[in-house]
């Protein structure tokens, strides 16, 4: 999604504002632009394209300017062009503004303004929202223009504003759009994502819905959009500037997948005490009495989030005795859901910014539900929002398609499933067999990381292929959604994951000679059953792909290529199984010469509906 960065200090804007929306790219965007202020000056350049393009437009105007702003588009209302790329000015070429979000009653602000003789160069909502700005502006009061204009738009917004009549200052506003504002010596960097500010500072604040901040030479001042001013707390970011670096890797999805050992380490220290027996989780303990009396655990999160939200449904199921249900997000916000006394919502989700979830999550939470999150970006807006959280602790997450998260996403789902499940009906036995095992997880997945070559090769025999299957059963089924979501995403082949079962319900008809059917077909409690589904491909001159545990030569005879797997307990193999289709996925899409870090059309964090 789109992404912000403002300047303001000692140094050359321009160059920090660069670096900064590069350190943004890996969220999606498709033009690009800055605007800074020289000798109360303010000077505008944007690119269609990729930040070199920008970086390449740059002229000496612009180097010496100490405060700017800069942004990265991904469209949303009209194409990308430069005259759609942000910043937007106002109609008097003083005001510049860099948007995230949307302006839901663009049209009508629109036609007012027209009206009022003030021209529009671009098709965009945001180009509204500078116009309108330029609108109520009144010599040297850019807070009070920003509050009127503000007060006048329905929708949501991250925004950074400068003024050539006041060089040393920025706004920004917040409301549904994260930003951030980084607090160095003597500099400040508002930003839409942490990973922009990290190389400057640590030390940062973040905005809430409804707040506006003023950053000048002198510091910060923050205030509700009605001036009343509000106190922050300036907090410690805990990520570093080596986790968002690619480290030796030729892309940040290969170093995530390669991280999960390490990152799962990390998520489980301090939380699993297989010598005292026990679990802790510091985020829940004051609700762990409502958490494991609760009458209907609902998990809701979009895309790999949700596929992780399956497997908790399984968990819970199975180790707490508790009823569980997991919702698309988006569709779980509009259907007016029934939530009675006990509910708990979860709300799932890597960036914790995710429009939808985060709907969602309020939309129960105003219904009464006890609301938790499994969040991974430490102070986003989900992880702020809910009453009580575990996060995931596995480092920023770069590469668009999501490949450590969802592994820390199951191993806080088992943590927690086996924390409620002690409470409820699991032995002390069943429990300590449990957690044993769950924190071998990470000794195993290098062991499955060890058949990356081989994948590789196996990967050159299919990554022509157009059209697959992936095929699973219990905890394997979301697997199987997961690793076609993998392949989709960032290969652009047509994939469909689903029930084993289910294919004989219709799907069997897409089978033809050569299409490739992955299986996950551990030596589980439906190992009988899943054999019968890869006959029925094989007979019909599929080429059968199967993660099997290790050591099935039964099965390895049967399939035309294998991915061995140690054995562990089956609610934990996800967490094996999934590694060889994220190398899957990704060997097919180098091998077909696709953008791996940033895929077509995909943003890493969905912050708009
Ligand atoms: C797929 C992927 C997406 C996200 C989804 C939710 O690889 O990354 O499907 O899982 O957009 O994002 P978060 O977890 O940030 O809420």
């Amino acid at each position: 999604m789109c992404g912000i960065v403002g300047y303001i200090g000692k140094k050359q804007a321009c160059d920090i504002l660069l670096e900064g929306l590069k350190r943004l790219e890996y969220r999606g965007y498709d033009s690009a632009g800055v605007a800074v202020i020289r000798d109360n000056e303010l000077i505008v350049e944007k690119s269609k394209g990729r930040i070199t393009t920008l970086e390449n437009k740059i002229s000496d105007k612009l180097q010496s300017a100490t405060t700017g702003i800069a942004h990265t588009r991904w469209a949303t209302h009209g194409e990308p062009n430069e005259a759609n790329a942000h910043p937007h000015t106002d109609h008097t070429g003083k005001i510049a503004l860099v948007h995230n979000g949307i302006i839901e009653n663009f049209a009508s602000l629109r036609k007012y303004l027209e009206s009022q003789n003030i021209e529009f160069t671009s098709e965009t909502d945001s180009e509204v929202l500078a116009k309108l700005i330029g609108h109520f502006y009144k010599e040297g009061n850019l807070e009070q223009a920003v509050r009127d204009a503000l007060s006048e738009v329905q929708g949501t917004y991250g925004i950074a504003v400068i003024c050539s009549d006041c060089p040393d200052k920025i706004v920004a506003a917040r409301k549904g759009s994260p930003l951030i504002v980084g607090i160095g010596n003597d500099e400040f960097i508002v930003a839409s994502d942490a990973s922009a500010i990290i190389e400057h500072t640590n030390q940062v604040i973040y905005l809430s819905d409804g707040e506006m901040v003023t950053v000048n030479a002198e510091g910060f001042r923050t205030t509700t959009l009605d001036d009343v001013p509000v106190t922050k707390d300036i907090q410690q970011l805990e990520w570093k500037l080596e986790e968002i670096e690619l480290d030796g890797f030729e892309h940040f999805m290969l170093k995530e997948i390669f991280e999960q050992p390490q990152s799962l380490r990390t998520c489980m220290r301090g939380r699993i005490n297989t010598r005292e027996g026990a679990i802790h989780l510091g985020g829940i303990a004051n609700y762990t009495r409502e958490l494991a009396r609760a009458h209907r655990f609902i998990f809701t999160a979009c895309g790999t989030a949700w596929h992780a939200g399956l497997i908790g449904e399984y968990l819970f199921e199975e180790l707490a005795r508790l009823p569980a249900e997991t919702e698309y997000s988006s569709e779980f916000r509009y259907r007016n859901p029934i939530i009675e006394d006990g509910s708990v919502i979860c709300a799932i989700s890597q960036s914790g910014e995710t429009a939808d979830t985060l709907a969602a999550l309020r939309e129960a939470k105003e219904k009464g539900a006890l609301a938790i999150g499994i969040v991974n970006t430490v102070g986003s807006t989900i992880a702020r929002e809910t009453d009580a959280g575990i996060y995931l602790h596995v480092g920023p997450e770069i590469g668009v398609a999501s490949t450590k998260a969802f592994t820390g996403q199951i191993a806080v789902l088992a943590m927690l499933g086996a924390y409620l499940g002690r409470r409820r009906h699991l032995s002390q036995h069943n429990f300590e067999q449990f957690i044993s095992a769950l924190e071998k997880i990470p000794d195993q997945i290098e062991e499955v990381l060890n058949l990356s070559n081989t994948i590789r090769q196996i990967a050159g025999d299919l990554f022509e292929c157009e059209h697959w299957l992936y095929l699973g059963r219990g905890y394997n089924y979301p697997v199987a959604l997961e690793g076609a979501l993998k392949i989709k995403e960032i290969s652009y082949v047509h994939a469909e994951g689903m029930p084993a079962a289910e294919m004989k319900h219709g799907p069997i008809a897409l089978v033809n000679p050569g299409m490739p059917a992955v299986f996950i077909a551990t030596h589980s409690s439906q190992y009988d059953k899943i054999l019968g589904n890869i006959e029925e491909v094989k007979a019909r001159g599929g080429k059968v792909v199967a993660v099997i545990t290790k050591g099935d030569s039964q099965l390895a005879k049967k399939c035309d290529y294998i991915f061995e797997v140690p054995q562990t307990p089956e609610p934990l193999e996800p967490l094996l199984t999934v590694v060889p289709l994220q190398l899957l996925a990704y060997h097919v899409a180098v091998l077909r010469g696709c953008n791996i870090d940033k895929p077509r059309n995909l943003a890493k964090s969905v912050t708009v509906e």
